[in-house]
């Protein structure tokens, strides 16, 4: 993933964000020591932008998809209530060990549940409202993802999308890959669809901030 941001910029404003907790930093550090893709973990400034989103929505109920070592999920939990509670998919299991390890040190683990398996089954059976949902697994199925949060999301609640902007690869025409192809679709159809409002924040790698307009159903 490349830095979009200035060199320095990222980490001075992390220094100047809500401060990682001591269980995330050790578990960020474990997951670059040991993790082949060690990257896809939000980090520090993300991190306190995730729990700043549960602050402003109240969030009491999470779902997240794309879990890893469980970096994002642990962010979510610390800004939870004590009574609040994250659902996190994943479908691969040698991250979800790192994860489980780390979630038994915390004191905030126990709002995580973990569903393994591939997040489109796990989250077909799943009933709302989630005050704030999460989108950062396989990218060909962002849209996908899309659909069935809106389903879920609570009226006062929000989706976040992460990678938006996919190292800047986003402006390239024709898309380079699948999954380039797949970020731009889903870009156009969040801001063509007027149920909706969305802005999309141009931190670390691109987070789309989607919230629907009107009232819903929560059933
Ligand atoms: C970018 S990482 C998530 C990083 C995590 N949110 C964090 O910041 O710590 C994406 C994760 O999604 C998982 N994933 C990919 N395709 C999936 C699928 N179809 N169902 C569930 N998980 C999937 C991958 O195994 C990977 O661990």
């Amino acid at each position: 993933m490349k830095d979009l941001a200035l060199p320095g910029i990222d980490d001075y404003a992390a220094a100047h964000s809500w401060a990682e907790s001591d269980t995330c930093r050790a578990l960020r550090e474990e997951t670059h020591r040991t993790m082949q893709f060690p990257q896809m973990v939000v980090g520090s400034l993300e991190g306190a932008f995730l729990k700043m989103m549960v602050r402003l929505v109240n969030a009491t109920r999470i779902l997240e998809i794309g879990m890893f070592t469980g970096y994002s999920a642990l962010c979510f939990a610390e800004a939870l209530p004590e009574d609040g509670r994250i659902t996190t998919c994943e479908i691969d299991e040698k991250p979800a060990v790192l994860a489980r390890k780390y979630f038994a040190k915390s004191p905030h683990g126990g709002k995580i549940e973990i569903k393994m398996g591939s997040a489109l089954d796990t989250l077909r059976p799943l009933t709302g409202p989630f005050d704030l949902i999460f989108i950062d697994a396989d990218k060909v199925n962002y849209v996908n993802y899309y659909r069935r949060a809106l389903e879920l999301v609570s009226a006062s609640g929000a989706i976040l999308i992460d990678n938006v902007l996919w190292s800047g690869d986003v402006l390239k025409q024709p898309p380079p890959d699948q999954s380039t192809a797949a970020i731009q679709e889903l870009n156009r159809v969040v801001a063509a669809d007027s149920s909706v409002d969305a802005v999309l924040v141009t931190i670390r790698d691109g987070v789309l901030v989607v919230k629907p307009k009107s009232v819903k159903c929560e059933a």
